[in-house]
């Protein structure tokens, strides 16, 4: 696949045909939300009502993440009735010398393409707010780009210029729709007695963990947590037309919060692994309101 115009835009061609290629493996199943979750999450996504698997490898153009731990797998469920799909890990921008944004924000935008009106991108992130600790789970209530890399950028089309998947010049003012933030908001409140914090997410490009100097610039700068990822799928969503909301798993403290500690891969996938209960509890209140948007909007 990859956009053969050389841009960062996913092909309208291609998103289509992944689009159908959704709707045939699950038998013609209309999903309505999209979740975007590590891949340790495959079990969760399997145990919920009528999962089955889709194939990757028969979903056209679909990418193939390289990350260990990361296994891209792709799950249609049905809550409440309503069918969505749980993409389980993700492709990052680190894994390509180009940036490679159009495989990172394929599956989203494929997802929404057949039909997601609703998407919900998890991720996780390194504390930059100093009241934030590992195991902590916060909303995006915002993001700073920092990763120099841009979605919009490039050939947008097939050839001719026609039907462009987003528009010139997007808006993006409320990526993270505060209405579907506050209804989240409540019904955890309500559900699990869990305030949700919120937070300003930086996306880094990665594949280093920051240094202090970075994060204090961060910290200056009004971010609360930081990562590598999210960020290039939000702003496609939002600009698709889709109700955005994300949220963090805080797995570490940012680099020098703790004097002379540092920062591995391993530390973080064992904290993501150690908070699999509390974050499968908080999507089992959350994946609810993301089939039935009802009364929201942007
Ligand atoms: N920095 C960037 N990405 C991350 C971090 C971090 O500290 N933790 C998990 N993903």
């Amino acid at each position: 696949m990859a956009n053969i115009y050389g841009g960062n835009i996913p092909l309208r061609v291609d998103l289509t045909a992944a689009a159908q290629a959704i709707t045939t493996l699950s038998g013609g199943r209309k999903h309505v939300a999209c979740v975007v979750l590590g891949s340790g999450f495959s079990k969760w996504a399997q145990g919920l009502p009528d999962a089955m698997e889709l194939p990757i490898d028969q979903l056209p153009n679909w990418p193939t993440p390289t990350v260990q731990g990361h296994s891209g797998k792709v799950f249609s469920v049905v809550i409440q009735g309503k069918p969505a799909l749980i993409l389980a890990g993700r492709v990052h921008s680190y894994e390509y010398l180009d940036g490679g944004l159009d495989k990172i924000t394929f599956p989203v935008c494929a997802s929404i393409a057949h039909g997601c009106r609703t998407v919900f991108l998890t991720n996780a992130a390194g504390s930059v707010n100093l009241s934030y600790k590992p195991g902590d789970l916060v909303l995006l209530s915002d993001h700073i780009n920092r990763s120099g890399l841009s979605v919009f950028s490039g050939p947008d089309h097939d050839g001719v210029r026609q039907q462009p998947v987003f528009p010139y010049f997007a808006d993006q003012s409320d990526v993270y729709s505060a209405v579907l933030r506050g209804r989240i908001k409540e019904t955890v409140s309500a559900r699990l007695g869990i305030e949700l914090p919120e937070g300003v997410y930086a996306w880094m490009r990665g594949r280093t963990y920051e240094t202090p100097a970075e994060i204090r610039e961060l910290r200056q700068a009004g971010v609360d947590q930081v990562g590598m990822s999210t960020v290039p799928e939000a702003q496609t969503a939002y600009a698709m037309g889709a109700l955005v909301a994300g949220m963090s798993l805080i797995t570490n403290y940012g680099a020098g919060i703790i004097a002379g500690s540092v920062l591995d891969h391993d530390e973080v996938t064992t904290a993501a692994k150690a908070a699999m209960t509390s974050f499968t509890r908080m999507m089992d209140v959350i994946l609810p309101i993301l089939v039935s948007p009802e009364g929201l909007t942007t």
